[in-house]
């Protein structure tokens, strides 16, 4: 039995995401989405509203739920893998440009851990431009994100953006 741990900010889930963990459900029998509680950057959403938005985008695009589980972490990465005994992290890549940022964390992570291994698959074409930071800026100065984010997503987007 294989658990991947697929980390990050996730504020919100977006498509680009969501074909990440699908992907990841190819290849791995079980996903750990752990959500980063101590980030630098101030979250739109809180931890609970982003557990709840993964759950929802989950059932939403028809992922096995039984096989996705989704928790918090602080601290190092690798520290929370060997806590859930997990020896597989899973990254998605855009373009190039995320390659730098990838391969300095996957050499980093391998630095401090030796026995675990960061596994990247790459998101479907018509995610590549797809990033919560662009989707937080579009939805806020009054685009369109339909097709980017899941509906539940793109519902309390637009609440929580009535609301600010
Ligand atoms: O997708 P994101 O938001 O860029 O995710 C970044 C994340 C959470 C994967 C990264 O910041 C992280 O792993 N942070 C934990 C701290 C850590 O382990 N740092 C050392 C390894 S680079």
């Amino acid at each position: 039995m294989t658990t991947a741990i697929y980390p990050g900010s996730f504020d919100p889930i977006t498509y680009g995401h969501t074909s990440i963990i699908k992907g990841g459900l190819v290849a791995f029998d079980e996903i750990v989405v752990a959500i980063l509680t101590n980030a630098k950057k101030t979250p739109l959403f809180s931890l609970d509203e982003r557990v709840e938005m993964i759950r929802e985008s989950i059932v939403e695009e028809g992922a096995d739920p039984s096989r996705v589980s989704i928790d918090t972490f602080d601290g190092l990465l690798v520290d929370y893998c060997a806590k859930k005994n997990a020896r597989v992290i899973l990254r998605g890549l855009r373009a190039v440009s995320d390659f730098e940022y990838e391969l300095q964390m996957a050499n980093m992570n391998r630095h401090l851990n030796h026995d675990v291994e960061t596994v990247f698959i790459m998101a479907e074409n018509e995610y590549f431009y797809v990033a919560s930071r662009l989707v937080k800026e579009v939805s806020r100065l009054g685009g369109d994100v339909t097709g980017l984010v899941p509906r539940c997503v793109e519902r309390r987007l637009r609440d929580k953006l009535a609301l600010t």
